[in-house]
């Protein structure tokens, strides 16, 4: 396995290799960025190349959010990496991928303006030029990102057409602990009481889906049983949004005919956590 830090190093080792699969992540990897990993490398093949990112991206960060705190494991990564079948690692430093006098960004204005959109301003800027950045590098046949963040993942999908770059994006399904709670490194930070709160969000979209089972279509109804659930079973947490909005748009729905996305915010403490479930349409 390759360890690169630089754009130079990275052009001069991956052109001529064919199935390039990158899957990018700010580190601290967690079985939820391995599970990407191992896609990756089935998509790839023996003779493929799994390009892994490391870069806490400073660009997708809000002036008062963690981007100091975020966590980072660079010798952990590295291992979790091997483990994974991972050929190359891509570990920039800020100063390699902005000028200090960056002055171009990629803005999505339609499918940011909820969810995560709505409580970030500037989030998704951040990560729609990082993203177009690191493929412009990297240059993949495919990149894999997790439908955890599932905003972030439609947003891409846009990205790819509407600047028609012609790059397959994979979405893997949310990778759990054993009691729902959605892995992030984010979840490190939570005290006791809040961790053991925290998997309600997963209870409370289950919910949503068995009202679906017996009926329900009204988008608000199903947003306020969440509500209700996370109120009642689990007081410490703080919501951020409940939303159902259709999966490829991003755009608030009042019923759900077809296929649809329940997505959710909750604060505990200082961690933002997030999770969602697709519902309809199986
Ligand atoms: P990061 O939060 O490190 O996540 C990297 C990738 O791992 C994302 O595609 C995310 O959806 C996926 N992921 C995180 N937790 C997951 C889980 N529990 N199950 C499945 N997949 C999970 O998302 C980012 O980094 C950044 O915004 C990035 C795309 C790298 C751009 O900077």
């Amino acid at each position: 396995m390759q360890i690169l830090k630089t754009i130079a190093e990275v052009r001069g080792e991956l052109p001529g290799r064919e199935r390039v699969v990158l899957v990018p992540t700010m580190g601290a990897l967690h079985a939820g960025h391995v599970a990407l990993l191992e896609e990756a490398r089935r998509w790839a093949g023996d003779g493929g190349t799994v390009v892994a990112s490391i870069f806490v991206n400073p660009t997708q960060f809000g002036p008062r959010e963690d981007l100091k705190d975020y966590p980072r494991d660079l010798d952990g990564d590295i291992s979790a990496c091997k483990n994974a079948g991972v050929d190359v690692i891509f570990a920039p430093e800020d100063g390699e991928m902005y000028a200090t006098d960056a002055s171009v960004t990629v803005t999505e204005e339609a499918l940011s303006m909820h969810l995560c959109g709505r409580s970030r301003p500037g989030h998704f800027a951040g990560v729609a030029t990082v993203v177009l950045k690191l493929i412009n590098i990297v240059r993949p046949m495919a990149a894999v990102f997790g439908k955890k963040d599932y905003q972030q993942w439609a947003i891409v999908r846009r990205l790819m057409r509407d600047l028609n770059l012609e790059v397959e994006i994979i979405g893997v399904e949310t990778v759990r602990e054993g009691d729902g709670l959605a892995m992030s490194s984010r979840n490190a930070y939570l005290g006791e009481e809040e961790r053991a709160q925290a998997p309600v969000m997963r209870a409370a979209l289950l919910s949503a889906v068995v009202a679906m089972e017996g009926g329900e279509r009204d988008a608000n109804e199903l947003e306020r049983l969440v509500r209700d659930r996370l109120a009642k079973d689990a007081p410490l947490g703080r919501i951020d949004y409940v939303n159902v909005v259709g999966r490829d748009d991003m755009q608030l729905l009042a019923h759900v005919d077809g296929e649809a996305v329940l997505a959710i915010s909750v604060y505990f403490g200082k961690s933002r956590l997030i999770d969602n479930i697709e519902l309809g349409g199986g």
